[in-house]
């Protein structure tokens, strides 16, 4: 019942609301809990706000001045058993949500070691995630679409290569800083099938407002449907422009992004492996499509300002740019179609 209140509080409107990143609609037991503990404190504070209320209009209507009373009140100096009451009420109080919450703190960093598990590290970027599933039969390194099983507990290890970015997925529970040099460790499971989108909840420059990621939750077959395309062995183009731009991208783009199974390492960028599986580019800010494909690589600040990608496209003019022609990011682009 009080969800609901707390719903119609946080100007929701029933059905028609996609309640995809609301923390008041959990998809897991880490959310679930946290849900729990934010009713017991708008409880708290909704029977705190009445008494006050009510005990300021009582003492307003009660105490006010009437017709032909101009002198001073009765002076009051302290009262025991009114301080020993306002002291102890609020003791009570804040322990009621103490308990639970320091309880609730100690549950969620033990990470359960009951039913299936996968170790995943978040690496927080200016302004993208990089997920690298350590288990060592996965061995994925993938960005901003986390596919996970239903039903297994995902223990995270969140960090940042730049600035402090902050994990969160809503839906699932959370967040949780991410640090340059330092380890947070995080856990959430999903219940069911669906696509949980998260954010960056840490002010990180320009574009932080374009860096969501999004959970996908699936089932077991799923899930080791898109492993298996993941690891396939990669394949060079056959096509002529595709073949092309494999070398636009060995000269240009190779010092930034890797590929698995190419010749190609580099990690400053999105791992591009499987690129074309995703349903999104840049951090769920464009569709992946051939249109936004072209659009990214050709000037990617123009999408994203303070991003780190350089823009290609010659004709720009701007500073770090690669200096290709519209036919040589055309040609990248068909080889990035390549990558599924
Ligand atoms: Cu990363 Cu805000």
């Amino acid at each position: 019942m009080l969800t609901v209140a707390a719903l119609a509080l946080a100007g929701c409107a029933g059905q028609r609301v996609d309640y995809s990143q609301s923390a008041l609609s959990p998809a897991g037991p880490v959310a679930r809990l946290q849900l729990q503990l934010i009713e017991k404190s708008l409880y708290v504070m909704t029977f705190v706000f009445l008494v006050v209320m009510l005990m300021l209009a009582y003492v307003l209507i009660r105490y006010r001045a009437r017709r032909g009373e101009d002198g001073e009140g009765v002076q009051v100096h302290g009262n025991a058993y009114l301080e020993l009451t306002w002291t102890i009420i609020p003791i009570l109080l804040l322990a009621y949500l103490a308990v639970p919450t320091v309880r609730a703190v100690f549950h969620l960093n033990d990470i359960p070691d009951k039913g299936p598990i996968m170790h995943v590290d978040v690496i927080g970027h200016q302004f993208w995630w990089e997920f690298r599933y350590t288990d060592p039969d996965l061995g994925i390194v993938t960005a901003n679409e986390l596919h996970v099983p239903v039903g297994t507990t995902v223990a995270f290890r969140v960090t940042s290569a730049d600035v402090i970015h902050s994990f969160w997925a809503p839906r699932l529970g959370g967040k949780v800083d991410a640090i340059p040099g330092r380890e947070n460790r995080l856990w959430l499971r999903a219940d069911k099938p669906g696509v949980y989108t998260g954010a960056c909840a840490q002010l990180c420059g320009d574009s932080h407002a374009y860096m969501d990621f999004s959970v996908i939750a699936e089932t077991k077959d799923k899930f080791d449907a898109w492993v298996a395309e993941m690891k396939k062995p990669f394949t060079a183009p056959t096509d002529a422009e595709a073949q092309a731009g494999m070398q636009v991208f060995a000269k240009s783009c190779q010092s930034c992004h890797a590929i698995a199974g190419t010749q190609f390492k580099g990690a400053i960028g999105p791992n591009l492996t499987g690129l074309m599986l995703r349903q999104t580019i840049a951090a769920l800010t464009l569709e992946n499509n051939h249109d936004n494909l072209i659009r990214w690589v050709s000037d990617a600040s123009a999408v994203k300002p303070g991003v780190k990608m350089p823009t290609a496209l010659k004709s720009t003019g701007k500073p770090g740019n690669l200096g290709l022609s519209e036919d040589q990011v055309k040609a990248v682009v068909a080889f990035l179609e390549t990558l599924k």
